[in-house]
């Protein structure tokens, strides 16, 4: 039987008609589709990828595509990929091979993402089964992609080269959560950092304009979205092109929309970090009190290999803005250890400012040489020994200042959103606006509060990567059903 994700909301289900064929009719009430044009994706990588296969989705359902959740079962098989690191590369090939065994089966496959980006027609030899390679920057041509696919073409590219000023923009994406949200407010990266692939996988930093984004922001907000994520690569080096509003603006502007109750922003870029971010947290109660600033290393002559154009100092200057703060905002950081060069005084400047920042989580890798990019022919490589022995002095150090500084929420009342119920633990799952997973128990008796609600939490226990407290009794979960984007799974 076939499994079905999402409806086209254009489309209605013939429930009763599915026996034997799955008939699919328009609203008009004529035939569409017969034997139905079916795809399965699956999507590696960051939120923006992630955000990336939402739109695709929505594309494919707006040419009349369904979306299956068992790759046997499609015609069209996606896979959007990431190159960040090498394992995640490798990670595409792996796969690629497997589909292999279902080339017979006259199935069409597709590669999306930043590795299609990257191998480009190189693909086509690696895997000759495979009818299209497309980049981000092309995902605006994909429904003429996919007309070239019906028609048969079996060598179908989308590699707009890094000039492209255009965004994908569109109304049809296929959100997977009802409740919370990503809106991609600029994409691509200009600042070619020496270890980094993006600025060659996803094209020159290009942002769309405030307008743009209020308007999908108020429309996510009238479908009963109440948690919205703003995505960049450098979500703050956004500008935009009408000149009207500033980054800390747009923050404040999707702040104020009725209905919104939390606004995220991710990655940000020390460079373009400004003091009126920090000042729009304080004044505005719906911006999350989080701030992702991933800072790569403590050493300034690291930071200045890897063209970060940044110091040490300079970024505890940003630091310090956020420790002022009137609001207590989280702080978490990405680390490269091992990069070309780094002595055991570097690595311990990025030790030190572990306990400067005091973070609440970090995100730390192995530098892993990357194709195109100028730290792969840099000399000084370090071992791989060394590598894993400094991702763990790096993971101990950052758990050990996670275990003090959570302990600052015990007894506290955290509001969390509601995210999954865990029965087998008998636990609640939740999100603090800090971001951080909070575990919790009602009182015998109390239903469980709705997945999407809000609820106060009192904070009984900490540990080093979450909260675990008890709902308060006799709070009432507040909640916002969702309108649109119908959620339809048929067995
Ligand atoms: N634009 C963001 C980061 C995006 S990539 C920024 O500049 O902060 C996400 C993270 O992957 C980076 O922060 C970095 O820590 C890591 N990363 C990127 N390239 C890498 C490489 N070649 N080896 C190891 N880690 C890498
Ligand atoms: Fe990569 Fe640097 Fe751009 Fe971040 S800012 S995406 S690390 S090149
Ligand atoms: Fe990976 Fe591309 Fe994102 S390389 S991390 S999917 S921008």
């Amino acid at each position: 039987m076939l499994t079905l994700h999402r409806i086209n909301p254009h489309l209605v289900w013939l429930g009763h008609a599915v026996a034997d064929y799955h008939q699919i009719c328009d609203v008009r009430g004529d035939i569409l589709i017969g034997v139905s044009k079916t795809f399965y994706i699956e999507t590696f990588g960051c939120q923006m990828n992630a955000h990336d296969s939402e739109k695709v989705i929505g594309t494919l359902e707006h040419e009349g595509y369904i979306q299956v959740s068992d790759e046997a079962e499609a015609g069209l098989i996606l896979y959007n990929t990431c190159s960040i690191r090498d394992k995640a590369e490798q990670k595409v090939f792996h796969r690629l091979n497997e589909y292999k065994r279902m080339q017979g089966e006259g199935k069409q496959f597709g590669v999306l993402g930043c590795v299609a980006q990257q191998e480009g027609e190189r693909i086509f030899e690696r895997a000759p089964y495979v009818s299209l390679v497309a980049g981000s920057a092309s995902y605006r041509n994909l429904p003429q992609m996919i007309a070239r696919l019906e028609a048969g073409e079996n060598r179908i590219t989308g590699l707009d080269d890094r000039q492209t000023d255009q965004t994908f923009d569109t109304e049809f994406t296929a959100r997977s959560n009802p409740h919370r949200g990503y809106i991609t407010i600029i994409e691509g990266c200009d600042k070619f950092c020496a270890y980094c692939v993006v600025p060659y996988t996803r094209g020159k930093e290009r942002s769309r304009t405030s307008a743009s984004v209020l308007v999908e922001a108020r429309r996510m907000a009238d479908q009963g979205f109440t948690d919205i994520q703003l995505l960049g690569q450098n979500v703050n080096s956004w500008r935009d092109p009408s000149g009207r509003l500033s980054f800390a603006e747009l923050l404040t502007a999707v702040g104020n929309i009725s209905g919104i109750r939390r606004v995220r922003f991710t990655t940000s870029h020390p460079r373009d970090f400004t003091l009126d971010i920090v000042e729009a947290i304080d004044a505005t109660p719906t911006l999350c009190d989080h701030i992702h600033l991933p800072v790569q290393s403590g050493s300034s002559s690291m930071l200045r290999a890897m063209s970060r154009e940044y110091t040490r100092d300079w970024y505890l200057e940003r630091m310090s803005w956020i420790h002022a703060a009137k609001r207590d905002i989280s702080i978490t950081s990405d680390m490269i250890v091992g990069f070309p060069g780094e002595t055991d005084a570097d690595f311990e400047q990025t030790i030190t400012l572990l306990g400067a920042v005091r973070y609440d989580a970090v995100f730390a890798f192995k530098f892993s040489p990357r194709p195109n990019t100028p730290a792969v022919g840099m000399p000084d490589t370090i071992s791989d020994e060394l590598k894993t022995e400094r991702l763990r002095i790096l993971n101990d150090r950052q758990r050990e200042i996670q275990r003090e500084h959570y302990a600052r929420h015990l007894g506290q009342t955290v509001e969390v959103m509601i995210e999954s119920h865990n029965p087998a633990r008998g636990q609640i799952v939740g999100r603090s606006t800090q971001n951080k997973t909070v575990n919790f128990t009602l009182e015998p008796g109390v239903p469980d509060p709705p997945i999407g609600s809000y609820l106060p939490i009192h904070i009984t226990r900490t540990m080093p990567n979450c909260l675990i407290g008890e709902a308060i009794a006799g709070s009432i979960p507040s909640q916002t059903t969702p309108k649109a984007q119908p959620f339809v799974v048929l067995n």
